[in-house]
């Protein structure tokens, strides 16, 4: 339904608004909840209508990109601005590097095979995230020995409150493990203030696979091929998170729901003390990456099934909705495992979803 907008912006377009919108089919756990007012997004232009409307200017808001780092346990009273911003074009192409953009709507894994169909690879390794565009930065994705902050240009934004369009640098966003300032609201923070319309990523010439990860290591041995090209490897990263990892269209999921914990040299020493068996990863700094999965394994979790919530069979830092699970069923569990590897191990697991 399109409402008419207030007289002194009776020339520009009617933004799309809909009154209590379903989510379930807007965030990858198909959990149940309502927007009482949801606001489809579909340019730079519309956000700026939100914030000159005279309702929705002031009101709390609440941004929605393809709904893969949600859990909505509750209906949601902010106005969601659900982010449909299309459009993906080549920006520039260098000696040393392709610039590409894409509309802060597109799907993410759609952009990445665009982008190696016009000849510029880069994303590969990204193959096969759920989600959009926009929401990539948020989150700072990553998978299979690559960041987004490692193809990363810069963003453009629009700030919800006066309107105005910002173009923002690597620096700006603050990017962090699975982290950036988008989701922090605290001093410098952009959550719920910055709505991300475009994002560009710098593609390196010449372009070489990035193969480190163990599991491409192990594709490269089966494959007795140490030079693969990008379509290849694209392709054993999407076999790789298909054997193990659920797909949200078949199970509602929001992929890994914790991050690894960074412990210190010494505490893990200690775990290992006890537990030899730990994976574990040393970072530059000294500090140790664990594996979240392993420690949750190790609690005995892979495969139970709490109310309609459950750890996925294939691993364990993956929840699924069993059907029908509400939000709150989810966040039970999570608390639950939360509990035994805080008992066992003295390590507290930190989601990585936002919780609503
Ligand atoms: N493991 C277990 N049991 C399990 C699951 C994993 O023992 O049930 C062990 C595995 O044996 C492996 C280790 O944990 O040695 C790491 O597992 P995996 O390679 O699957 O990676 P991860 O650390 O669990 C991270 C990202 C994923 C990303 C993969 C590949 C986080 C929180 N998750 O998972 O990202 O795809 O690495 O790079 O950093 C996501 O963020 O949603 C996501 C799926």
């Amino acid at each position: 339904m399109r409402l008419s907008e207030p007289a002194a912006a009776a020339a520009a377009p009617a933004l799309a608004v809909e009154e209590r919108a379903s989510l379930r089919a807007f965030n990858t756990f198909g959990l149940p909840a309502l927007a009482r007012t949801l606001v489809r997004i579909g340019s730079a232009a519309d956000v700026r209508r939100v914030v000159d409307h005279p309702a929705f200017g002031r009101a709390a808001k609440f941004i929605l990109g393809g709904g893969s780092n949600v859990v909505l346990t509750r209906d949601v009273d902010a106005v969601v601005l659900k982010v449909e911003i299309l459009g993906r074009r080549v920006v520039e192409e260098r000696a040393d590097a392709v610039v590409v953009e894409a509309g802060a709507g597109e799907n993410w894994h759609d952009f990445v095979a665009w982008t190696l169909a016009q000849g510029h690879p880069g994303l590969e390794n990204l193959a096969l995230i759920p989600g959009t565009v926009g929401a990539a930065p948020v989150q700072n994705i990553g998978a299979y020995g690559v960041e987004l902050k490692d193809r990363f240009e810069s963003l453009d934004a629009v700030d919800l409150v006066t309107g105005r369009a910002v173009t923002l640098d690597a620096r700006a966003c603050r990017f962090g493990y699975r982290d950036s300032a988008f989701k922090h609201s605290g001093f410098g923070g952009l959550a719920g203030k910055s709505l991300i319309t475009h994002v560009r990523f710098r593609l390196p010439r010449p372009w070489a696979p990035v193969l480190g990860y163990l599991e491409l290591e192990r594709k490269v041995a089966e494959a007795g091929n140490t030079s693969p090209d990008a379509r290849t490897v694209f392709d054993w990263v999407s076999a790789i998170r298909c054997a193990k990892l659920p797909d949200p269209r078949a199970i509602g999921n929001a992929g890994s729901f914790f991050k690894n914990p960074v412990v210190s040299a010494e505490q893990c020493r200690d775990i290992i003390g006890r537990d030899p068996e730990i994976v574990h990863y040393p970072l530059p700094d000294g500090t140790v990456k664990l594996a979240a999965g392993w420690l949750i394994d190790a609690c005995g979790w892979k495969g139970k099934t709490v109310g309609r919530a459950g750890v996925y069979e294939k691993h364990s830092l993956v929840l699924v909705n069993r059907g029908g699970a509400h939000g709150s069923e989810v966040v039970t569990l999570a608390r639950a495992i939360q509990e035994s590897v805080y008992g066992r191990f003295g390590i507290r697991l930190e989601p990585e979803p936002v919780i609503v």
